[in-house]
């Protein structure tokens, strides 16, 4: 999305839219496609992650991000704003808004333009840092991939595709430049402390929002059951650019959209059967687009619970993005849309247990302990928890037969899909602005009322006179 998106449908007034000592000192991960990693490939253990980045804004977060001192970042989408927006019209010769819009609100930019914004976030001082201390990998979004909420109609994907590989340094000679979309998978670690990260890519095969068609495309949805059925490993990570669990667009309708697996629930549907009947154990989701940072968990998607850890952005936030005023109805809003999928925790910064301040997300995973403890973590641009999960590994267990796992008093499952809950619920939103509008339109009225009423005092009183 998204933001742009989001800020559409709320019709608010967002302001913005808005390798040498690597090799030596660095885990060095063994890709997918020439498979496991060597017997000396180091521990990982701290991973951090994060999405939409502003490439003409300062980026003071990656302070943080060092400060954490990750083995390995992941970028999830977004990593640029490639393409461009053009104002907000109703009316005019270019009208981007209404029923009579006469023009798209967002276009791409030339290959020589992409390549001059990648270069201004490979010069910010802390990303430099950070590429020289940890391994980075990642996918992308909509803007990276060359135009907000494109799919795979989108003419210059072979182009942003080789961007983004030089962004990523991929090497030359890589099969990930020569195939078609970015995914790629990377496995971590010595035997018995791996890690897996596998990166989608939900733009390059992607069908038009609305359509349910596919998400992945067939080649890469043969490719992620190769990769999910294949050597086991302790961890592995999916990396969507898109929210996987969550369904705002769900509750939020018709006043927040967003893009997200949900749009698609025969694919999602598709998704969880296969980490489902593919055994692995460890499975969980990170994701980024929305300009928020939410924590959610489907308990009813496979054998063990599945979270979805949403990052987002580094720098784009719907908070940040706004007036104060538009800020505070944001937080209102968020704290209004009923989430079925949200984890929530007395850690969290807001009571929503949604963060829409710039913000990345933290990985840890304690090996010393057995069964190992993973904990991960939302923090702010100072490298504070705004919120966390934490769980066993044992916890995220495959086994043969369903059976009712031993759990926490008070953990409570989350099974109903947004869609699914009480009408009230889900219409609350739009119920409440509805009642707002409705109140301050009678206002209007009165007002215009009693204004009228005096002007006509005033014309009869001279007219007496
Ligand atoms: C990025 O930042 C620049 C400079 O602040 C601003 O002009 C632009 O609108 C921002 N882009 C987005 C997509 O927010
Ligand atoms: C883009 O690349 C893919 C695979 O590398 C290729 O099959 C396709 O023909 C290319 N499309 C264009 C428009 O060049
Ligand atoms: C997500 O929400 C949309 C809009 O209400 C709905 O059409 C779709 O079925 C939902 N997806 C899931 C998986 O619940
Ligand atoms: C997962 O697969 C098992 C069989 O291996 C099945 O009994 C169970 O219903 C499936 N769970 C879900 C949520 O699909
Ligand atoms: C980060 O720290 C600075 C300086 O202490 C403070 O002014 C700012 O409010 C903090 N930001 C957040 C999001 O907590």
């Amino acid at each position: 999305m998204a933001m742009a998106s989001l800020a559409d449908r709320l019709s608010l007034p967002f302001s913005s839219h808005s390798l040498l000592l690597t090799l030596l000192l660095l885990p060095w991960p063994s890709h997918s496609l020439s498979s496991h990693p060597s017997p000396v490939s180091p521990v990982v253990s701290r991973i951090a992650f994060g999405s939409c980045a502003n490439q003409s804004s300062p980026q003071p977060i990656w302070d943080a991000v060092l400060d954490f001192d990750p083995d390995l970042f992941v970028w999830m989408g977004d990593n640029i704003y490639g393409d461009n927006k053009r104002p907000s019209r109703f009316f005019g010769q270019e009208r981007t808004l209404g029923p009579w819009k006469n023009i798209d609100r967002f276009f791409p930019s030339s290959e020589e333009e992409l390549k001059r914004r990648y270069e201004l976030v490979k010069n910010k001082p802390g990303y430099t840092k950070l590429r020289q201390r940890a391994k980075v990998i990642g996918t992308w979004d909509d803007h990276d991939y060359g135009l907000n909420d494109a799919g795979k109609e989108f003419p210059g994907k072979n182009v942003t595709q080789k961007l983004l590989m030089d962004f990523l340094d991929e090497p030359e000679d890589s099969p990930r430049r020569k195939q078609a979309g970015v995914y790629a998978s990377y496995v971590y670690g010595p035997e018995g402390k791996q890690i897996k990260v596998i990166v989608l890519d939900t733009r390059y095969h992607r069908d038009p929002i609305f359509s349910d068609g596919t998400f992945l495309g067939d080649a890469q949805w043969e490719w992620l059951e190769k990769e999910l059925k294949g050597p086991k490993t302790e961890l592995t990570i999916i990396v969507s650019s898109v929210q996987v669990i969550s369904n705002l667009s769900a509750t939020g309708n018709p006043l927040l959209f967003t893009e997200c697996w949900g749009n698609f629930p025969k694919e999602r549907e598709r998704l969880f059967k296969l980490i489902n009947d593919s055994k692995r154990s460890g499975v969980f989701f990170i994701s980024g687009d929305v300009h928020f940072g939410e924590i959610a968990r489907y308990d009813c998607g496979s054998q063990y619970p599945i979270y979805d850890i949403t990052s987002s952005g580094l720098t784009q936030s719907l908070e940040e993005d706004s007036t104060p005023p538009v800020a505070f109805l944001i937080r209102a809003i968020f704290w209004m849309v009923p989430s079925t999928m949200r984890v929530f925790s007395a850690n969290c910064r807001h009571k929503s247990c949604i963060y829409a301040r710039p913000n990345f997300g933290t990985i840890e995973v304690n090996w010393d302990v057995s069964p190992p403890r993973v904990k991960i973590e939302l923090r702010d641009v100072n490298g504070s928890s705004v919120n966390e999960v934490s769980f066993l590994l044992s916890e995220l267990q495959a086994r043969e037969v369903a059976g009712t796992e031993e759990r926490e008093s008070g953990y409570q499952q989350h099974c109903t899909l947004e869609r699914e809950s009480s009408c009230f619920l889900r219409k609350r939103l739009t119920l409440i602005l509805w009642v707002v509008a409705t109140v301050l339109l009678g206002i209007i009225f009165l007002l215009l009322r009693a204004i009228l009423s005096a002007l006509d005092r005033l014309f009869r009183k001279n007219k007496i006179d």
